[in-house]
């Protein structure tokens, strides 16, 4: 079910997948990362053509726990395409080297197109505002790590719901699944996208979309977003939202739940204070954490399947 798959969307894998994925994962965790012989006849591309810590470096690690090779590069400017060369050119090079590719691109679309170049797997590690299907996945297992399930929790998805590709991944994501209610906090310019709100009621999620903050008290996981500047296509309309939300451990004292967590994908600039890192609401570096078995489940079963 899972060998060869290009992953481009989590809309593409049902329940099934996505449990047999966490088994897998569990099973890197218990094996404490050392499976130096399950990928070591592999070598796996990373086309990184937009900036990235976490993904690039997880997947990376990923393949290398494994025993992988890795090859690529961090930005276009490293590559022939800064001297003009196609991007489907490029894809169709490292189609002919390795084994799998990983890509990230700031124009949506860009992993689908890749996918129909290449005759090896590809991995969408964030296309523009659409999907960043991998964090998702991570996410989902962080949830069901920390709580168990998925099932029966409350969501509250806060900031920059708009251009968020990790929010409306997640949001798809969680159709798999059974949570109890999705709320949506963000200011009213950055409100979810129409076409990711009618994917998720149709697939049936409850969302409900509030503007206050005190919203969180009805959420076991709180997932702040930061905005999200180089996807404005006006920064005018950046520096009018800017700043418009903050969340603080003074915050989450007042209303959230007393297990409540926060996820954050990561990078934060100032929509998260530090002053919550050290509280028990912190769950964003153990999600961090987390990208490295899923990234290693998510190489060994499109590679070697299940
Ligand atoms: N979470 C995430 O996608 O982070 P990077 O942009 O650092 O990869």
């Amino acid at each position: 079910m899972w060998k060869g798959r290009d992953v481009i969307n989590i809309l593409d894998f049902s329940r099934n997948d996505l449990e047999v994925l966490f088994e897998k994962a569990d099973y890197m965790r218990k094996n404490q990362y050392r499976l130096k012989n399950e990928l070591s006849d592999i070598i796996i591309g990373l086309a990184f053509f937009e900036p990235s810590t976490r993904t690039r470096m997880s997947f990376e690690t990923a393949a290398k726990r494994l025993g992988a090779e890795t090859v690529g590069f961090v930005s276009e400017e490293a590559t022939s395409i800064a001297k003009g060369e196609s991007f489907s050119d490029t894809i169709r090079m490292l189609d002919s080297y390795v084994d799998l590719i990983v890509v990230r691109h700031k124009y949506e679309g860009a992993a689908l197109l890749a996918s129909n170049i290449a005759e090896k797997p590809i991995i969408n590690a964030g296309d523009g505002k659409s999907h960043h299907p991998t964090q998702a996945m991570l996410d989902l297992y962080t949830t069901k790590t920390l709580f168990n399930t998925i099932d029966g929790l409350t969501f509250a998805f806060i900031g920059d719901l708009k251009y968020s590709r990790t929010v409306s991944s997640l949001i798809f994501g969680l159709t798999a699944f059974n949570p109890k209610e999705i709320i949506l906090i963000s200011p009213s310019s950055l409100r979810l996208r129409e076409e990711i709100r009618l994917v998720a009621e149709e697939r049936g999620l409850r969302l409900r979309e509030e503007e206050n903050i005190e919203a969180i008290s009805d959420a076991d996981v709180i997932y702040v977003t930061r905005i999200q500047k180089e996807r404005f296509p006006d920064l005018q309309e950046y520096e009018r939202v800017r700043g418009s939300y903050r969340i603080n451990k003074e915050l989450l004292d007042k209303y959230a739940k007393d297990d409540a967590k926060v996820l954050h994908a990561l990078p934060r600039i100032d929509e998260l204070s530090r002053d919550i890192d050290d509280t028990k609401f912190q769950a964003y570096f153990t999600q961090a954490r987390l990208g490295i078995p899923i990234r290693m489940a998510l190489l060994s079963l499109v590679l070697k399947g299940e």
